[in-house]
């Protein structure tokens, strides 16, 4: 792994960014755009199918300087060149991070371990676009000679959130007759729901998990595979309607899924990484590999965006420094993505995963305690939020850095909607940085008529200290293309982050406590006595479920 520069330098860069982070806290958004008449096109940028506006943040020049020199004397272009190269630079997993490849077009080359794994990406696109093209054709028939006309996937975390997030993005480009539905929590209602009114002759199970260990999807996949096999009286049926998706052909064998209807990926793609990879199977039989293949394409764009671009001229390095400023400068610990997109609905959802399970950690690369790490994200479509958590976004006394994205174009246009979505999107930004002076709002109160007392009164509620930052990005229309793009300036904004903290973004060793304890537990409720000593809490409350289900038990059978 390549190595960082010396920490003296990384000390330094960082009180250079301490020192403009102090001189900036008095400073107003009002200020630097009164006096800088260039500025938001100097705080601007098209990154391909992408337009960034982030002047409105709370930097200047030679603060958007010391940010610059923090990236560069952390070793971003190093260690961005090591994930390009293909090294192990999942230091904890002992593994590469090669999402890149699975976009990176059959022409590129990325070695991993010494072998180039363009033809195994190449000839997996392959299989799926046959796949999908079948299902979608009707070629592809279930036990009983019926077409498709429901795609379930089976998955969770990596395996669902990303698929689930695109279908629902890309919905307007999906086919009529198709639709996809996605199961991933282990609450049997979510299985339940989703299966009724389904057909099984014409119901599409996808297995996704990279490791096909995981208890909630096997656990919704035998649920599944019982409703299917009840329904049509015949084990083999499971050959027509499941395929599965995962790195672990012994898994998907065991469960009894024809190794021939799995589609593969690697252990160098994580799991919050890989909706690029097979895992996109469902999102290519909702909208067609054509259309899937414009998603890579728009990704490549990005990608090669982050890996060529000066740091300066680099839209992920940008909104990573940035992020990063305002938790070390300013106290922020959240970030709040709004898309004036309703298409987008699950891209929060999608973005908690991509970020807090990438750069919630608690000790660098190195093991020592981290000084800081990533921050909560959080998120709703505008306008929708604007009525629910927006007075916190501009009165609160948390500060929360905001990111605004909208397509200039409605894949829906009705009537004026869209022209008031835009006009909504560009007022929130405004309102947030310019905010309502003390003088403003008594001279608003004023010529409403109010006497000077009650005017007094009023006004401390009223106004609005302004100079919350936000990043607006702009698309032409929420395309393929433009959506590949987008997901991948997250990505490597993720990896920007990390970098800057010093950990290691490709890990999650932080979501495995609780599913050592869940076994546990599990074995408790089954009737099991104390197979671990627990806490007075967790024994009332594992004592208590456990007499609510006895006694919920009696009801039902009458005793
Ligand atoms: O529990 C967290 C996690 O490991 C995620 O990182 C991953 O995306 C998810 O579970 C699902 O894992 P799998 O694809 O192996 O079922």
């Amino acid at each position: 792994m390549t190595s960082k520069p010396s920490s003296l330098d990384l000390d330094d860069a960082w009180a250079h960014v301490d020192v403009a982070g102090t001189r900036m806290v008095d400073v107003h958004m009002r200020t630097l755009f009164a006096e800088d008449p260039g500025r938001a096109q100097r705080f601007s940028m098209d990154a391909g199918p992408l337009f960034a506006d982030f002047s409105k943040h709370r930097v200047d020049d030679a603060a958007f300087s010391t940010l610059m020199a923090l990236v560069a004397a952390a070793g971003l272009e190093e260690y961005r060149a090591a994930m390009f190269r293909g090294e192990h630079i999942n230091s904890t997993e002992g593994r590469a991070v090669g999402h890149v490849a699975l976009r990176a077009g059959a022409d590129a080359t990325f070695v991993v371990d010494g072998v180039n794994v363009m033809p195994e990406v190449t000839d997996v696109l392959a299989r799926m676009r046959t796949f999908t093209d079948a299902v979608r054709t009707g070629a592809w028939q279930g036990h009983t000679g019926e077409t498709i006309t429901d795609v379930v996937n089976i998955g969770i975390g990596g395996s669902d959130l990303g698929p689930l997030m695109v279908c629902e993005a890309l919905a307007h480009f999906g086919r009529e007759g198709l639709r996809a539905h996605f199961v991933s929590n282990v609450d049997g209602t979510h299985i339940a729901k989703t299966l009724t009114g389904l057909n099984p002759a014409r119901t599409l199970f996808i297995i996704a998990s990279k490791t096909f260990t995981t208890q909630e999807t096997l656990t919704n996949a035998h649920s599944a595979r019982r409703w299917l096999v009840e329904a049509l009286g015949d084990e083999d049926s499971v050959a027509r309607h499941f395929v599965a998706v995962s790195t672990n052909e012994a898994g998907v064998r065991d469960f009894g899924i024809d190794p021939r209807n799995m589609f593969g990926f690697w252990d160098w793609v994580g799991g919050r990484y890989s909706l690029w990879s097979a895992i996109g199977l469902p999102i290519a039989c909702h909208i067609g590999m054509d259309h899937f293949e414009s998603l890579l394409r728009g990704a490549r764009e990005m990608d090669q965006h982050f890996a060529s671009e000066p740091l300066e001229q680099n839209l992920p390095v940008i909104l990573g420094a940035l992020g990063v400023w305002y938790g070390r400068c300013h106290d922020a610990r959240s970030h709040a993505v709004l898309p004036y997109d309703q298409y987008l609905h699950r891209l929060p959802a999608f973005l908690q995963q991509l970020d807090m399970e990438s750069n919630g950690k608690r000790v660098t690369a190195t093991g020592e305690p981290a000084s800081a790490t990533g921050p909560i994200v959080w998120g709703e479509p505008g306008t929708n939020g604007q009525h629910a958590f927006y007075q916190l976004l501009h009165q609160g006394t948390h500060l929360v850095p905001v990111d605004f994205i909208v397509p200039a174009r409605s894949l829906n246009p009705v009537g004026e909607h869209h022209s008031i979505l835009l006009a909504n999107c560009i007022a929130q930004s405004e309102a947030l940085m310019r905010g309502k002076t003390m003088g403003e709002v008594l001279d608003e109160l004023r010529a409403l008529g109010l006497s000077e007392a009650d005017a007094a009164a009023l006004a401390p509620h009223k106004v609005f200290e302004g100079n919350r930052p936000s990043t607006t990005l702009v698309v032409e229309c929420l395309d393929p293309h433009a959506l590949g793009a987008l997901i991948a300036l997250y990505e490597h904004k993720v990896f920007v982050q990390g970098v800057l903290f010093g950990i290691n973004s490709f890990d999650q060793w932080g979501v495995e406590l609780g599913k050592q304890l869940a076994k546990v537990i599990e074995r408790e409720l089954d009737g099991e006595t104390n197979p671990q000593a627990h806490d007075a809490s967790t024994n009332a409350l594992v004592a208590r479920l456990k007499r609510q289900v006895a006694s919920t038990a009696r009801v039902d059978s009458g005793t």
